[in-house]
């Protein structure tokens, strides 16, 4: 962090997130909030909310959330002092310039210079592409189709001869290693720098908040390589970046499309579809994906048709998964790229694919089929076995009936037959004693447990939810019953230890509590602990009876722990446990 504490609170303090999230978005008055159409997802009916009394905001749709700085951070890509910088300067706050620490203000400078080596030469390349020298490039991209304004809104260029970017840049003044930690150059100890790049056309690479991070440079016809990529360096993180979504990002269509390469997303954003990103020959990481879930749960991917983009595809499938989005697979067949579907069928076709894409499940078991012979009775059976332990592995249990019955019907098979095979595959994970209780529930012990375990994150984040709207007449009446330690470690319990620490102290700021993480998964996480959805209107006796459940729930599991933690003394724990679970029924919360 660069400022210090206090600064940051004072800016906050001097910044209403309600004023500063009201300018970008349509906020209306909704009982102590203010609710509005979410900016980081595409929706109808408004799940974004904003809370002036915590300082927060948190959408229940697509779980953004932070306080007023992540805001910023999220909405204009800024940096976490960038956003600081904004407010202080809207406030008309002096950050004072010595509280940079020494060290991060020598990284931030080497940061800033290598952007700035990377910009400059950005502008190089692309004047040059512009200049005599630089027609093949130039011939190269026409004859690829791309029009002057795509060209320009992508920044294209082109390096020409060798070590022309070295010695402009040399001449602007910046030093070798500087020009060698942006990666544009080759270091040897006898010859120096050499241009890493040459004879290229130049496809810049931008982060969300259009800064070039690093190039993709291309060989103009066969050779090799195809690309040449920028190294890693301290600005350009391969696994958490994706070319084109600083314009993807802005498109809310619902849905983003990923595709390959370069030449895919900038023939698809050519043809309107801005919704296209690319990971750049890289695998697809959770990163990746992660950062996709800030703007969809709905993404299409359009990997080329060979082996190499199936194999592609059926490796980005279950990183998605996880990640919390739906993937589908949009056909280009007979092309091989949507760059060559584009061209020869047009932008309709490619939206009627768009909305045809196929569920990533059936896409699976599709590639699946492709290598047995069904017309062999050995391989038929072979290949329904393994379609059965597939969909066996899908958890919900109405899409795992679904997609059992319209495969069955596709492959024409009966479909009770196949939903045995399926269910039987499913006891195989199963141990005796859970293949019993599964029987009869149909639940898998391992979903349980994990259910379970959501159940009290969600007992946990509506107590605190509940304390910290109302402290006053909350916080003194669980207070007896309930403390930090309870919580589950982690997250929920920092929140909690906060929280109870500035009640106590009568300086409750929750937005300063959400301001303590500085990684963009746990301030949404912390926003939503701190504004989980309470049911409106509840009388005074239904919240003293929710909050009675809340405080057994958790303090359940809280001793739960504790008992497994001094493990070792069987008997005193046994007391111990009868005691508190005796002391638990008689909890009564009242609040006056
Ligand atoms: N790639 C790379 N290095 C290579 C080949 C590919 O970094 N030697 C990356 C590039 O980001 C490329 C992507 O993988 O855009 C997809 O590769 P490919 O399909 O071969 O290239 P296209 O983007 O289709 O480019 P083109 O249409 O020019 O062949
Ligand atoms: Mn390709």
């Amino acid at each position: 962090m660069f400022y210090p504490d206090e600064i940051i609170e004072e800016v906050r303090l001097n910044s209403d997130i309600v004023d500063v999230v009201g300018r970008v978005v349509r906020l209306k008055r909704s009982g102590s909030g203010y609710k509005g159409l979410c900016p980081f997802h595409n929706e109808k009916t408004p799940s974004f909310s904003v809370v002036p009394s915590k300082q927060i905001y948190h959408c229940f749709g697509c779980g953004a959330g932070g306080d007023v700085f992540s805001f910023l951070m999220e909405y204009d890509n800024l940096t976490f002092s960038e956003a600081v910088k904004t407010l202080a300067d809207r406030a008309g706050i002096t950050l004072p310039e010595e509280s940079v620490s020494e060290e991060n203000r020598i990284r931030q400078r080497e940061r800033d210079r290598i952007l700035s080596v990377l910009k400059d030469a950005a502008l190089f390349y692309y004047k040059k592409l512009r200049s005599p020298d630089g027609k093949s490039g130039m011939e190269y991209f026409a004859g690829r189709g791309l029009k002057p304004e795509i060209m320009r809104s992508f920044g294209l260029g082109y390096a020409g001869k060798h070590n022309e970017v070295c010695t402009f840049l040399k001449e602007k003044g910046y030093s070798d290693s500087e020009i060698n930690a942006a990666g544009l150059v080759y270091a040897d100890e006898k010859k120096g720098i050499r241009d890493r790049f040459f004879n290229r056309v130049m496809f810049p690479i931008m982060d969300a908040g259009n800064h070039v991070i690093g190039f993709g440079g291309r060989v103009m016809g066969n050779g090799e390589p195809k690309y040449l990529n920028s190294p890693e360096t301290v600005v350009f993180d391969k696994s958490r970046n994706l070319y084109g979504l600083n314009e993807a990002r802005k498109s809310r269509k619902g849905y983003l499309i990923a595709c390959e390469g370069y030449m895919d997303v900038i023939s698809l954003h050519q043809a309107g579809f801005t919704e296209a990103v690319a990971s750049l020959g890289t695998a697809f990481t959770g990163e990746h994906a992660k950062i996709l879930r800030r703007y969809t749960e709905d993404v299409r991917l359009t990997y080329d048709s060979d082996s190499a983009g199936v194999r592609a595809a059926l490796r980005a499938i279950p990183i998605l998964k996880s990640a919390g989005i739906n993937a589908r697979i949009i056909h280009l067949e007979p092309y091989k790229d949507p760059d060559e579907f584009i061209k020869a069928l047009g932008r309709d076709e490619f939206q009627k694919r768009i909305d045809s894409a196929e569920q990533s499940l059936s896409f699976e078991i599709h590639v699946m089929q492709r290598e047995h012979d069904l017309s062999d009775p050995g391989e038929r059976t072979l290949f329904q076995q393994k379609m059965a332990r597939r969909l066996s592995l899908v958890e919900d249990e109405l899409e795992r009936n679904n997609f059992t019955e319209a495969l069955a019907a596709e492959y024409m098979m009966d479909s009770g037959m196949l939903k045995r095979a399926v269910e039987s595959s499913r006891l195989v994970d199963l141990d005796p004693g859970e293949i019993r209780g599964s029987l009869s529930t149909g639940i898998r012990s391992e979903r349980k447990k994990s259910s379970e375990k959501s159940g009290l994150n969600e007992a946990e984040k509506l107590l605190l939810t509940y304390i910290s709207d109302d402290p006053d007449r909350v916080y003194p009446a669980v207070k007896p019953y309930i403390e930090a330690d309870d919580f589950s470690e982690g997250m929920m319990r920092i929140c909690a230890e906060e929280l109870f620490k500035q009640i106590e102290s009568n300086e409750l700021k929750v937005g300063s509590i959400v301001g303590l993480f500085r990684e963009p998964e746990e301030q949404r996480l912390a926003a939503e602990i701190f504004d989980t959805g309470l049911e409106p209107g509840l009388s005074n006796t239904e919240k003293e009876q929710a909050l009675t459940d809340l405080i057994i729930r958790i303090k359940k599991e809280s001793l739960k722990r504790q008992s497994f933690e001094d493990e070792d003394d069987p008997i005193s724990r046994t007391i111990k446990e009868k005691k508190v679970l005796e002391k638990l029924t008689r909890v009564r919360i009242s609040i006056q």
